[in-house]
């Protein structure tokens, strides 16, 4: 199975949101059981994405808490009533801008696997082997571990396939059989060059997505 993610980040208001939703249904041939595509967009956003064919829902947050008096906070099982199936947890950008811990992270994945919605982790090569121990993972739950170069998100400077293969021949001992997505300027351009890399099996794709067709030629190279 290979996975395509878009994490739409904080953009796109709810117009645009339904104008992109429009378009990916359209143009985006649907490859169910060889192809998992999950659109992760905002909270307010993700009711528009409830029901677009052939795609599963992402979340971007979710609270490290249970249920309760936590102000502002979204939490795991109001994701699931969205139908919300997969969760971006400790990004680089959650990390950078919000102050995001590996303890932080851990306790969001296991609010997630409680209500048994599946993490996408942001692992950093650099810190691979805390973030990785912090979950504390014992083969029991789900998860998908995205390799994510800071350098290369957002930049329009993305790994090298050479780089990309050299990192993870380190990382895999330490993420073990879990399924390593590759993210940082990924584009329909080279997309097909990272699912060509060993060890990869799907992509986590920012600005690449926002367009829709940009993002359906993205999958098709899967
Ligand atoms: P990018 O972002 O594709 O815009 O580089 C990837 C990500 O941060 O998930």
């Amino acid at each position: 199975m290979t996975f395509m993610v878009a994490n739409f980040k904080s953009h796109q208001t709810a117009v645009q949101a339904r104008t992109w939703v429009n378009y990916f249904s359209s143009s985006y041939k649907s490859k169910i059981g060889e192809v998992a595509v999950i659109l992760s967009p905002s909270f307010p956003n993700l009711s528009i994405f409830t029901n677009v064919p052939g795609a599963l829902l992402g979340a971007q947050d979710v609270s490290p808490f249970p249920p309760g008096s936590y102000t502002g906070a979204v939490n795991a099982k109001q994701l699931r009533e969205l139908g919300v199936e997969y969760c971006i947890v400790g990004h680089s950008e959650r990390r950078r801008w919000f102050g995001e811990t590996n303890q932080t992270v851990a306790a969001k994945c296991r609010e997630l696997w409680e209500v048994g919605i599946i993490p996408i982790l942001g692992l950093d090569a650099d810190y691979a082997q805390s973030q990785m121990a912090a979950l504390d993972v014992d083969g029991e739950h789900p998860l998908i571990v995205a390799y994510e170069p800071v350098a290369a998100i957002g930049t329009g400077h993305p790994q090298s396939t050479r780089q990309v293969d050299e990192i993870l021949g380190k990382l895999l001992p330490v993420i073990g059989n879990f399924p390593i997505l590759y993210g940082g300027s990924v584009t329909a351009q080279n997309a097909r060059d990272y699912l060509a890399v060993e060890g990869i099996s799907g992509l986590l794709v920012g600005a690449g997505s926002l367009d829709a067709n940009e993002f359906a030629k993205i999958i098709d190279q899967a």
